[in-house]
């Protein structure tokens, strides 16, 4: 029986639906080829250690018997969580040593929450030799987002867990790979953190406060995730991208877009791409845009002077793998 194992999963992107899909429609998600890494190790002694440099967690320490107890660091959340309901599911009572490493920051918005939560899952059902369906696994995993954030809709995990490009229905109803090839996305990050739960409860509020004009923005948005789920298939990026800025006029109207992030995504549709939006809740962190591969420089160099960081990632990547297993 293996003692130590590695594991990573991938990050993710948005691409058409956000908020939406959290309101039961459709959403569609892209996996990026950045990485969160997680070691795992089995201990005689009956404790949790974490090391999480990361996110600022050294030499975390506690009892088994306390996981998922007291005051959790935020970057010890996600990993302490995921072993608690997965220990406890299995009524196992091994301790064990977690290693974390990203290969992107925290802050970029690319799911570093979900994808350590499906890292921490596949690595102990490794270690303790327990199989999983997709449907136990992404159980576990959405349980443990559920028990901390409180909302989300779970097609990170889907995205951390599967890879690939997926057409996704909360709670995980439909997860359906969309097989893609390829996409020449551009991922511009605006520098700014916004906190997703924060923005999904404000949403939340003025769809109570609208309930008729709220239903109808998340109907609109769900018919453009069906015209882009086709359209991506068929490689039609100049209709791809013209879905991209009506979902992004769309979350506009709900509010989550932000100044920062429109001075992007205008830089990107000027400099000659297809269409750009904001990827995730919103407020921050990053868009993308859809680009012909001879305006991908210009693009690029347009979102740099409006003041974005311009991340170099390729999508459709693989969902949680074994690394190494000692
Ligand atoms: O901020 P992100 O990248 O975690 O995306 C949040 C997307 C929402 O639809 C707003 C919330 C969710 O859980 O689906």
């Amino acid at each position: 029986m293996s003692k130590q194992i590695t594991v990573s999963a991938p990050g993710k992107l948005v691409l058409f639906g956000e908020h939406a899909v959290v309101h039961g429609k459709p959403c569609i998600v892209t996996s990026v080829n950045q990485r969160l890494s997680l070691k795992a190790e089995k201990l005689e002694e009956a404790v949790f250690e974490l090391e999480a440099p990361d996110v600022d967690i050294k030499g975390y320490k506690k009892a088994l018997t306390d996981v998922g107890k007291g005051d959790i660091p935020k970057g010890a959340q996600f990993v302490e969580l995921a072993t608690r309901n997965f220990l406890a599911k299995h009524k196992i009572k091994g301790g064990v040593r977690f290693e974390t490493v990203s290969q992107f920051k925290s802050t970029f918005g690319f799911g570093s929450s979900s994808a350590s939560t499906v890292d921490t899952v596949k690595a102990l059902s490794e270690l303790f030799k327990i199989k999983l369906s997709n449907d136990e696994f992404f159980k576990i995993a959405y349980k443990t987002v559920i028990d901390i954030a409180g909302v989300g809709s779970g097609f990170d995990l889907a995205a951390a867990t599967f890879g690939d490009t997926i057409y996704y229905v909360y709670p995980g109803k439909i997860i359906e790979p969309l097989k893609l090839k390829s996409l020449p996305l551009i991922v511009g990050y605006t520098g700014v953190k916004f906190d997703t739960p924060t923005l999904v409860k404000q949403v939340n509020a003025s769809a109570l406060k609208y309930p008729v004009l709220y239903k109808t923005i998340f109907n609109q948005i769900a018919l453009i995730v069906e015209d882009a789920k086709t359209a991506l298939k068929k490689k039609d990026y100049q209709k791809v991208g013209e879905l991209m800025n009506l979902n992004q006029g769309l979350l506009d109207t709900l509010g989550v877009n932000s100044g920062i992030l429109s001075k992007l995504i205008y830089a990107a549709r000027d400099a000659g791409a297809y269409g750009a939006k904001l990827s995730g809740a919103g407020g921050g962190d990053c868009m993308i845009a859809l680009a012909p591969e001879n305006k991908r420089a210009a693009v690029e160099k347009a979102i740099t002077a409006a003041g974005g960081q311009v991340i170099q990632v390729e999508v459709n990547t693989q969902g949680v793998k074994v690394e190494k297993n000692d």
